[in-house]
């Protein structure tokens, strides 16, 4: 037996019950693993919400890191005490102990903490891909990022300076805009009272952007499209403010020929190939200290419920971490 934390029923961060549970053992290809840090994701409130379906009862989390505890069948990459780190599906990382498929993990180098390794995976490799694979950041290039402050933020806006790019980041609050400039960001816009299309035309002497990276949805959706230059890179990566309201796509011509895309993780990193490449292009920014992983928040598993509590409000910044008793 191991604890997690179960959702019966899908609602809000009360559903989100702590519980003792059952493991397998690992199946052909998979390994358990003994967790020692989870990370915590926007993405885990949508499947708690119910917003992406998942078959119920679950255990949420798609992102941890821990030590191999027993390997099945035809497993060859990993030993027994191995380090190992993922962000994948199937869910289930908000557990003590679970089993993962061997295909989906990545070794943690000597370089890297457990607990670095759980902060970053998710949040780091979804950098590595938007701004190295979806719209390669080039030296010279002005980008802006849409909540600079946060998980993936703060990691992105480190990234694309060591990238060479002037960083253009909104933020909710001061001590966020304080937080981001620290972190690589030339021009820190509070867009909750300040109109960011306005400034970041101003900033780029009315050229406006190549590319937007905008995890917030609804609330900058449209008015990201006003901040792109012609034939710019519309990313839209999330929707912490919620849904992006459906649109007449003739904007986009209107607007300057602009390209939209609808990025997600899973499909960077379908492929064992990518998926190790990405994550060493990670470890290696983080290595060398080009991009530093702020773990600003840590709770005990137990209380997950909180976690959520305080990343729905806004109150986190950074990277969070659950973690095992
Ligand atoms: N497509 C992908 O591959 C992929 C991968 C990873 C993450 N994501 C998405 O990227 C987004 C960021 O993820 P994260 O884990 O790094 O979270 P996060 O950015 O640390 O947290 C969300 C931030 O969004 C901002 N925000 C703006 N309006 C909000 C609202 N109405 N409610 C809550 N937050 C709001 C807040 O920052 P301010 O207070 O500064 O506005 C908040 O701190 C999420 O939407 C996530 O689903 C997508």
């Amino acid at each position: 037996m191991t604890h997690a934390i179960r959702v019966h029923a899908t609602g809000g961060p009360e559903v989100l019950t702590w519980e003792e549970v059952q493991v397998p053992s690992p199946a052909r290809g998979e390994v358990l693993l003994r967790q020692t840090a989870i990370g915590l994701n926007f993405i885990d409130v949508y499947h708690r919400t119910g917003l992406y379906p998942a078959p119920l009862p679950f255990v949420p989390g798609l992102e941890g890191a821990g030590v191999v505890e027993a390997i099945g069948e035809d497993v060859a990459e990993f030993q027994l005490g191995d380090r190992v780190a993922y962000a994948n599906p199937p869910l289930g990382a908000y557990a003590e102990r679970r089993v993962m498929p061997a295909d989906r993990l990545v070794r943690i180098p000597d370089s890297i903490t457990d607990r670095q390794a759980a902060a970053m995976m998710l949040q780091g490799m979804t950098a590595q891909y938007l701004l190295r694979r979806t719209y390669p950041v080039r030296a010279g290039d002005t980008v802006l990022i849409h909540a600079a402050a946060g998980g993936v933020g703060l990691l992105a806006c480190q990234w694309a300076k060591h990238l060479g790019a002037t960083i253009i980041g909104t933020v909710g609050s001061e001590d966020k805009a304080e937080l981001a400039r620290r972190h690589g960001c030339d021009h820190a816009i509070l867009y909750k009272t300040e109109d960011f299309v306005a400034q970041v035309r101003e900033i780029t002497n009315g050229a406006g952007v190549p590319v937007v990276y905008d995890s917030v949805g609804r609330d900058t959706f449209l008015k990201s499209l006003d901040c792109l230059s012609p034939l710019g890179m519309m990313v839209s990566f999330g929707q912490s403010s919620g849904k992006v309201e459906p649109f007449d796509t003739g904007l986009l011509g209107a607007k300057g020929s602009l390209f939209l895309t609808r990025p997600s993780l899973m499909t960077y990193t379908a492929k064992r190939a990518d998926l190790v490449a990405g994550a060493a292009e990670l470890f290696e920014v983080v290595a060398t200290g080009a991009v530093k992983v702020e773990i600003n928040q840590t709770y005990p598993l137990s209380e997950a419920a909180k976690a959520h509590r305080d990343l729905e409000a806004r109150r986190t910044t950074g990277s969070t971490l659950l973690l095992p008793s």
